[in-house]
């Protein structure tokens, strides 16, 4: 009978378990009951090497080095571990060669991936990433639009104001008492054609502020202002971007439309709509008919090119705006039906994407 064989594999098995049994072991009394029981008197392994005694001569030979090799290995990680426990053997410690636990990770805010994508998209034709002022003066957001003082195509931007700093009030090129929080991005239309740089192939994308909150209204929104001045640029060209836009961010398949609208900026302007995915085109209560409108298009009007000293009989251009945040709902297969998700922090909805 080779009991030597016998002996080696609960050895070996002894040891596997003892090796396991010591990583749950975390303060110094625990290890003391660990170490009685592999190695005290009446011990898994002491009452495993007295029967070594009782094995024939030749077979003890071999098995009595590996039977001290385990004891020895066993009472080496019982000291490893004795080092690793907290100074007062009390506190829990921490075993720095298990496997760490990994912190979650969190995303991008769905406005921000939006953004990048919008970016994206666009400067794969040429449009340039810009910023301007997201508090601005009158002049940028009305004046400079070919909307004089009173008219009252402002009425629809609904425009939250705010006392200008005193600084601004007295130093600035104009007296200014008031700005506004831009309720559009249009406010960069005249600043970037003030860098006096000619082609303009702008997209400025911004923080845009209206006194409404509703399903499809947020009093805080961005929207992304395409702005393109040259020679010679007609309608095709403005319906050409639209498209390659709609497209590509919605799949070739999505239907938009232009629909005729005043603005005081453009002429002639238009209003684009795209087909409604909660309800597939049918009508529901957030796009009431089917199309959902994400923004305003149109050609640049003269006295806006005009107010940027840029020369209109030489020069046209187009401008157009949208919501992010209605364009992105409108992503196919996201069925976001009420734009205030989106800033209500709720980690249950933003964890979803
Ligand atoms: N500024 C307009 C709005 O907020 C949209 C627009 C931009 C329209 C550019 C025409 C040209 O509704």
């Amino acid at each position: 009978m080779r009991y030597d064989i016998q002996m080696q594999n609960l050895l070996k098995k002894l040891q596997e378990e003892a090796t396991h049994a010591l990583t749950s072991v975390k303060i110094a009394d625990e290890l003391r009951v660990f170490e009685v029981a592999y190695l005290g008197r009446k011990g898994k392994l002491t009452e495993l090497l007295k029967q070594l005694g009782s094995l024939p001569i030749e077979q003890r030979k071999t098995v009595g080095p590996i039977a001290n090799a385990t004891k020895q290995s066993i009472a080496d990680a019982i000291a490893h571990r004795r080092e690793t426990l907290g100074v007062d053997g009390k506190t829990p410690s921490v075993d720095v060669t298990l496997p760490g636990i990994r912190p979650s990770e969190g995303h991008l805010h769905l406005m921000t991936q939006a953004i990048a994508e919008i970016e994206d998209i666009f400067s794969r034709i040429g449009f340039n990433r810009v910023r301007h002022p997201e508090v601005d003066t009158d002049w940028y957001a009305f004046g400079s639009l070919n909307m004089p003082a009173d008219h009252p195509a402002r009425d629809e931007w609904e425009t939250f104001f705010v006392t200008a700093p005193k600084t601004l009030q007295t130093t600035n090129y104009k007296l200014q008492t008031h700005l506004v929080l831009t309720p559009h991005t249009s406010n960069g239309q005249v600043r970037e054609m003030e860098r006096g740089k000619l082609p303009i192939r702008m997209i400025n994308i911004g923080k845009s502020y209206r006194r409404q909150s509703d399903i499809s209204h947020v009093p805080m929104f961005h929207q992304f202002e395409g702005l393109y001045i040259d020679t010679n640029v007609t309608i095709a060209h403005l319906k050409g971007v639209i498209e390659y836009f709609v497209h590509q961010f919605f799949g070739s398949n999505r239907s938009y439309r232009l629909r005729p609208y005043h603005f005081q900026f453009t002429e002639p302007s238009f209003e684009i709509d795209i087909s409604c995915d909660i309800c597939a085109g049918k009508g529901c209560r957030l796009c009431k008919e089917g199309w959902l409108e994400l923004g305003g298009a149109g050609m640049v009007h003269p006295n806006v090119l005009k107010a940027g000293k840029i020369d209109p009989k030489k020069y046209s251009g187009f401008a157009f705006g949208w919501g992010v945040e209605r364009t992105y709902m409108m992503k196919e297969g996201l069925k976001i039906d009420d734009i205030r998700l989106l800033y209500k922090n709720d980690l249950r909805f933003l964890e979803q994407f």
